[in-house]
């Protein structure tokens, strides 16, 4: 079975005595959890916290948020795989709102995908449609989501590089656009299905055994309420949570109930 893993992704939040509390805190209490979590703070928040975390368990883990893909050059404000890699293990990628804030499209992801593999990083690679879709009525399939186009082509195309062999070093994070911040969360049962289809196109990519070895988040809105009914699902592989992330005493219970959920 796949561990759980739990991501908080604190995007542009927190200062550093907050940055500090919040990762301390994490840290003193998830020891015993059987299940993965991997902080991501911005980005200048990694040094000091990876010299807090030196110390933590071996289930709690740093991640960036993005990253550019070169190794090094005149790029003025960005940050390369090389220079991530010292600090943290993973790096999401291909979050939506770096697709719509910053208009990066698949071509841009899947080369930060690629250079991430390459630099021993894990990419964390989010993909999700705008529009919540209905369940449609469908002769052999009745539960079967209706979703947009888009999603399976963010998915085919931030992948299009990899290789079979590489594959199964990437998670993939399932986050809804509609859902992100909005307080309306998926439902598991919706969840999870969109993640089977995700997962089939895995496999159309790079084989049946490699799919099932890659692990599928679910993200948006996640939290401690509704946290057990996403890992519940044996097609949901953990969450990546948002706005719950900042506040330490929230996050650590997703991450207990997570741990009990499977
Ligand atoms: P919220 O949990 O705040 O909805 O954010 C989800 C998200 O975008 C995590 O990457």
């Amino acid at each position: 079975m796949r561990r759980p893993i739990i991501v908080g992704n604190w995007k542009m939040n927190t200062n550093l005595a907050d940055a500090i509390v919040l990762a301390t805190s994490v840290k003193n209490a998830v020891a015993d959890l059987g299940v993965e979590i991997i902080l991501c703070p911005p980005f200048i928040w990694l040094y000091p916290l990876a010299e807090i975390l030196e110390k933590s368990p071996s289930n709690l883990k740093l991640g960036a948020q993005n990253m550019w893909f070169a190794e090094k050059g005149a790029m003025t404000g960005e940050v390369s795989p090389n220079m991530v890699k010292v600090l943290a293990k993973y790096v999401i990628l291909g979050h939506s709102e770096r697709r719509s804030n910053f208009l990066e499209d698949n071509n841009l992801i899947c080369d930060k995908v690629t250079a991430a593999l390459e630099n021993g990083l894990t990419p964390i690679v989010c993909v999700g449609e705008k529009h919540k879709r209905s369940l449609a009525k469908k002769p052999g399939r009745p539960n079967k989501l209706v979703t947009e186009n888009d999603l399976f082509s963010q998915l085919k195309g931030s992948l299009k590089n990899i290789s079979r062999n590489d594959a199964d070093k990437i998670i993939i994070a399932y986050e809804p656009v509609w859902a992100i911040g909005t307080g309306d969360a998926a439902t598991g049962g919706y969840a999870a299905e969109v993640i089977k289809d995700l997962r089939d196109i895995l496999a159309d990519l790079f084989g049946g055994p490699v799919s099932e070895r890659i692990h599928i988040l679910y993200g948006g809105s996640v939290d401690s309420e509704n946290v057990r009914e996403f890992v519940f699902q044996p097609e949901i592989d953990g969450v990546l949570v948002g706005g719950a992330s900042l506040k330490a005493k929230e996050f650590i219970k997703i991450c207990r109930e997570a741990a009990g959920g499977r």
